[in-house]
Parts: structure tokens; sequence; C-alpha cells
């Protein structure tokens, strides 16, 4: 935690938001019990204005949802919060068939008694921690109903048959929404009223570069700075419709490289984990056309990395 708060410093989150985490932490110490839930997180979120947006809703008491393409690290960021916050986290991924009983809560039978088996929201609510509502839009709107008083002011879950519950004053709720430059599922009104929306942009050139040379030291600058170019013309193509966002992925981009360290050639590795992902003959043309602009498709390990 030390030290991604030392990054974020670095970033130059306003040290006022940083000092009331600080405040946070001190009012809501993590308990022992729930260590072992407080994320650790592998890496960090890139992007000083959303992370100022993220810990000012938060610090407020608010509800966030994560709205934005894919791989804009929605979940890396939803992470990074519960870590800097000392909070567990659940996380839950919503599908089509999420029910109400899954995210509060169930009676089950042991054989001689029934009991209640608490469902992810419940613990949340209970345990102070911050619940991961992935994908949200995606579960139908009776299972979403009974987050309703647990998102708003209400602050408390009432499920009918169980007994009623506040929800500790520490406890959060992050969503996320995947939806890309050719639309998503919408998510109800009623729902989307009760949180703060955060537009996640697409990572900025300067902060793809700190990424790829954190998490990739030994990668030459040049080839660094070419893959970055060649995200940036690929997100300038999709935005003007000249290609799909299948190809605009920087989950691709990252495993790209990884594959590249593993000895492919960058052609394949490239091939693989960016053209490939379009199922359009014609739209992969082109997309092959701007990378080989950029980085030659015989490139071996040796020419991308120092070591
Ligand atoms: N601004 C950013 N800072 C740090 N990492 C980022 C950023 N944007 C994207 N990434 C990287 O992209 C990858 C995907 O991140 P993540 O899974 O959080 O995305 P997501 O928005 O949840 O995607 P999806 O909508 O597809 O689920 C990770 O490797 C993550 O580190
Ligand atoms: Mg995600």
């Amino acid at each position: 935690m030390n030290e991604l708060f030392e990054f974020l410093q670095k970033e130059g989150i306003d040290p006022g938001l940083l000092d009331g985490v600080k405040a946070f932490r001190e009012k809501y110490p993590t308990e022992a019990e729930n260590a072992a839930r407080v994320p650790d997180p592998e890496y960090y979120y890139y992007g000083k204005k959303t992370w100022e947006l993220a810990l000012a809703s938060i610090l407020a008491g608010k509800n966030l949802l994560l709205a934005g393409p894919k791989a804009t690290g929605k979940n890396v960021l939803s992470e990074n919060l519960g870590a800097l916050f000392g909070r567990p986290v659940w996380n839950v991924s919503f599908h089509i068939n999420t029910d109400a009983s899954y995210l509060v809560g169930t009676d089950t039978y042991d054989g001689s008694r029934v009991s209640f088996r608490p469902g992810p929201i419940w613990l949340c609510a209970e345990k102070g921690g911050f619940g991961i509502l992935d994908e949200i839009n995606m579960a139908k709107n009776e299972a979403l109903a009974v987050l309703h008083a647990a998102l708003d002011f209400r602050r408390s879950l009432d499920v009918p048959g169980y007994e009623k519950i506040d929800l500790r004053p520490e406890t959060r709720f992050i969503a996320t929404m995947n939806y890309g430059y050719a639309g998503t599922r919408d998510l109800n009104e009623a729902l989307t009223s009760r949180f703060a929306v955060l537009d996640m942009p697409v990572i900025s050139e300067e902060n793809l570069q700190k990424l790829i040379s954190r998490r990739y030291p030994g990668i030459r600058p040049k080839i660094r700075d070419q893959l970055v170019k060649l995200y940036g013309e690929l997100e300038r193509k999709a935005e003007s419709a000249e290609i799909s966002d299948s190809a605009l992925d920087l989950r691709g981009l990252l495993d790209a490289i990884a594959l590249m360290e593993q000895g492919l050639v960058s052609g394949d590795a490239l091939g693989m984990c960016i053209v490939n992902k379009s199922f359009d003959t014609y739209e992969r043309g082109l997309i092959r056309d701007v990378i080989a602009a950029r980085i030659p498709a015989d490139m071996q390990r040796r020419d991308v990395f120092d070591v």
C-alpha cells in the first residue's frame, strides 16, 4: 500500500485527496480477519485526472460506475482503489443469470438445519468491503432491483424473509460497464442514477510509455515508442470508423510484447494479439499495414529487448 501511495504522489495526485485517503484509513483500519481480501495489486492504474475523480467520489461516500471501452483499466483501477483504501474486496461478475439470491444470500440446508449463506453484497455491507460489480449492465433489471436501497441514501439491504442490515459507513460499490464505439447493452436509469459515472479514457501516450517501461523494463525505448504510436494510430482509426475497435485492445498490445519476450518474431506476436482479433479479411489487411509501417514483421527478441 505504501508503494501505491508513493506512486500516486509521484503521479502528482492532489495532496488534499491523498490526505483524505489517509484519514479514511485511520478511521476505518483494515481488520485482521479481512486482510486477506485487501488486494495487493500487481499493476497500477495510470491517469491523474481519473484517479482524482475516483478518489473524490469515494471520499464523498459515493458509489462509482466506471464506464468505457475494453481494456481501459476499469478492473485495475477498481482493485487499486480497494488496495489504497485498505478495504476487503468482493468481486462479482454479472451475467444474464445473476439473481438477487446469489448477490445477497440464500438459505441452505446442511442436512440438519437451514442457515443463511450470505452473498457478496451482504458481506460487503457487513464487513465494510468494496464491492466490485463487474459488467453490471449484463444482468437483468429484476436482479439489480435488490441493490437500489444499498446504493442510495438508505444504505441498507432489506430482503423479504431475512433480517435488514445497514451498510457499514466504509462500504462502497464500484461498478464497471463496457461500451465501445459501437455502443453496448444499457444500464437502466434507476441504477445509473445511484452512481457517480466516470468515463474511462483510453490511456494517454505518455502514460502508455510509462506503463510499458514499468512492465517490460528490458524493452528498447525505440521499439516501445513505436508501439505507443502504433496504438495511438489504431485508436484514431477506430474513432474515425476506418476500422472497428476489435483490434484496438491494449491487452493485445501488452500480450504481444510478452510473446516477443518469449521469443516469437514480431509479426507472429502482433498477428495473434492484434491483427487476428478482427475477423474481417479486409480490415485485417488495413491493420497489418498500420503495423508494418512501424514494426517490421521479422524482428527477433534481441531486436526488441536489450538483454
Ligand atoms: N490507464 C491504465 N493504467 C494502467 N493499466 C491500464 C490502463 N489502461 C489499460 N491498462 C491495462 O490494460 C489491461 C486491461 O485492464 P483491465 O482488465 O482493468 O481493463 P477493463 O477496462 O476492465 O477491460 P474490459 O472492459 O475488457 O473488462 C491491463 O493490463 C491494464 O494494466
Ligand atoms: Mg474488466
